[in-house]
């Protein structure tokens, strides 16, 4: 083996892969983001969490879901009994995409030729780890998982088979809660982004 191969070996198909996508320029948006925030979690996950894209906080980070999206899943989490570091946690982009305005880097949703660009690498990460269950949270995951940018108000609190290996429970992105002004209707999408969450981590 050639050291590279070896090294490959040593660190998994994770190290090698995200070394690889560290480097990405497949599409634009490696430009003016900091870093590629690649997915984290052990390789053997039965469940695979898909959110959208970094944020400010994780593109400075270098990692997933650490910012106030990420509060919001880690709290679900805990509420349903589950520990994060059980799960693959990883986004359907991998670099921010956002417009700068004054000192302040606002987030910009990934069109679809981002997500089709970027699926390359969740198509690796999918196939390495083969979940039992993916928690696609909001319609850039599902998107990104279905290849389609109009089912996500359809399959929103369902699960469906993907495949013939995986289940899909999709729910909404715990950042379109921390947005929502109305506390009603903000409690009524908690409670049902937790009930999702809850039963991703039964079936997996
Ligand atoms: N929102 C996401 O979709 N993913 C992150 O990692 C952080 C915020």
């Amino acid at each position: 083996l050639s050291p590279a191969e070896e090294r490959a070996m040593a660190e998994g198909v994770f190290g090698a892969l995200s070394r690889e996508a560290s480097g990405c320029t497949r599409c634009p948006l490696h430009a003016h983001a900091t870093q590629t925030v690649f997915g984290e979690g052990p390789a053997d996950a039965r469940l695979l969490i898909l959110g959208e894209q970094p944020g400010d906080t994780e593109d400075l980070a270098g990692r997933p879901f650490v910012g106030p999206a990420g509060k919001v899943l880690d709290a679900a989490l805990e509420k349903a009994g589950l520990d994060r570091r059980q799960a693959y946690l990883t986004n359907a982009v991998k670099h921010f995409k956002y417009e700068p305005r004054g000192k302040r880097r606002i987030h910009q949703r990934p069109n679809s030729g981002e997500i089709a660009h970027c699926r390359w690498w969740l198509e690796r990460e999918v196939e390495a780890i083969r979940p039992k269950v993916i928690l696609a949270m909001g319609a850039t995951a599902v998107e990104a998982l279905t290849g389609r940018a109009d089912v996500f108000s359809a399959l929103k609190g369902r699960q469906v088979p993907l495949g013939d290996e995986a289940v899909l429970v999709v729910t909404v992105h715990p950042s379109y809660l921390l947005r929502l002004p109305d506390p009603e209707a903000r409690a009524r999408e908690q409670a049902g982004f937790e009930a999702m969450v809850a039963l991703a981590g039964r079936l997996s």
